[in-house]
Parts: structure tokens; C-alpha cells; sequence
């Protein structure tokens, strides 16, 4: 069973309600999201509303204590979502600056390449649309998660988790 963690921070509900229809279990508010949480997933997808064109500081404050753990999300599946109050508002600017973490953690990040590119976005309230990206999108990432355990024999984490103590690089 491929588990997928859906993490995210909403003020008014918006990137609440898109979270929901991702996963209806597995769903955390960021306040309450642990590092072993995060340590504990297959894929790990993160919403947040946009605040100024990037993710809410809750969002920002977990990845920056993830790098504790930097290296030991290597192969894992990942993924964003975003709300904003306006069209051309940054919900994208808002996903990738999500992105741009996960990568640096090393996941891999699922793209479409048929309907929202970067992951689910809403304009203000999560209408019928929103709710089928939202939908598919959590399909899609669990689907990737479901091949990446494959190709690793089903035991990325401890293996993962050996490779990093093994290598112990310096830096991160
Ligand atoms: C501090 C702050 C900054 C915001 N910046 C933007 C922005 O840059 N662009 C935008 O379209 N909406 C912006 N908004 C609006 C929110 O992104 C939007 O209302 C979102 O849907 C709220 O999500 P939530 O209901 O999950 O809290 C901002 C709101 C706040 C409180």
C-alpha cells in the first residue's frame, strides 16, 4: 500500500477543501505535519494558498526543518497544489516555489502534460473543475509513487535510509 501524504496550510479553506479532494485520508494541516510524517511517505504532495506569488510561511517553516532529514527523501514521489484570490495571481509561482524544495530533496515530481501542468490549481473557492484536477492529480502522484516503489523493490525507505548514513557527505 503506497502511502501518500496530502500536507497543507489554508486560512480561509480554499487550499483546505482542493486537499480534500486529493486525499481523504492521509490530509494534515502543515501546524500539525511532523518530520517523521513527512519521513514516513511515499509521496508527499503540499498545498498552500499564495501569498505574494509563493507558499504561506507555515508551508516554508516545514520544508526549511526538513533539511534535518536532507538526502533521505531521495526517489520519493512529490507534488504541489495552490489557491489564490485572483488569475494570473502566482498560484504557478506558488507551486514551483514548492517544487523547487522538493527537488532540492531530490523527489520526483509529476508534470501533465493535459491539464493543469504544474498541479491543481483554484481561483478562490474550489469549483467542479478544481475538484476533478484535484482528483486526478492524486491519482497521478500515487500512481508515480506506486512505480518508484516498484523499481526500488518496495524498500526505498530503508534502503534510502542506509545510502544516506553510508554516504555521509559533507554539507546538508
Ligand atoms: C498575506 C496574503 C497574501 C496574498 N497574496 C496573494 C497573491 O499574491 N495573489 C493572489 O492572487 N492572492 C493572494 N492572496 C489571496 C489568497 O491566496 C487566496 O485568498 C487563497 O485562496 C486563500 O487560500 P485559503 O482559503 O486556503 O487560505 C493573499 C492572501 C494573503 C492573506
Amino acid at each position: 500500500m503506497v502511502k501518500v501524504l496530502v500536507v497543507y496550510y489554508s486560512r480561509s479553506g480554499h487550499t483546505g477543501e482542493m486537499a480534500g479532494f486529493i486525499a481523504r485520508v492521509a490530509l494534515k494541516r502543515v501546524e500539525a505535519t511532523s518530520l517523521e510524517d513527512l519521513k514516513a511517505a511515499d509521496a508527499v504532495i503540499i498545498g498552500s494558498p499564495t501569498y505574494y506569488g509563493g507558499m504561506a510561511a507555515p508551508v516554508k517553516e516545514l520544508l526549511d526543518r526538513s533539511v534535518v532529514f536532507h538526502k533521505e527523501l531521495e526517489g520519493r514521489a512529490g507534488g504541489a497544489f495552490a489557491s489564490s484570490a485572483h488569475v494570473g495571481g502566482g498560484n504557478e509561482t506558488t507551486i514551483l516555489s514548492i517544487i523547487n524544495a522538493l527537488l532540492i530533496h531530490g523527489m520526483v515530481v509529476q508534470g501533465d502534460p493535459r491539464s493543469d501542468h504544474y498541479g491543481p490549481v483554484s481561483v478562490g473557492a474550489p469549483d467542479g473543475r478544481v475538484e476533478a484536477e484535484c482528483l486526478r492529480y492524486g491519482k497521478r502522484v500515487t500512481e508515480l509513487a506506486g512505480r518508484l516503489r516498484s523499481v526500488s523493490g518496495g524498500s526505498v525507505r530503508s534502503s534510502r535510509g542506509r545510502g544516506v548514513n553510508r554516504r555521509r557527505s559533507a554539507g546538508r
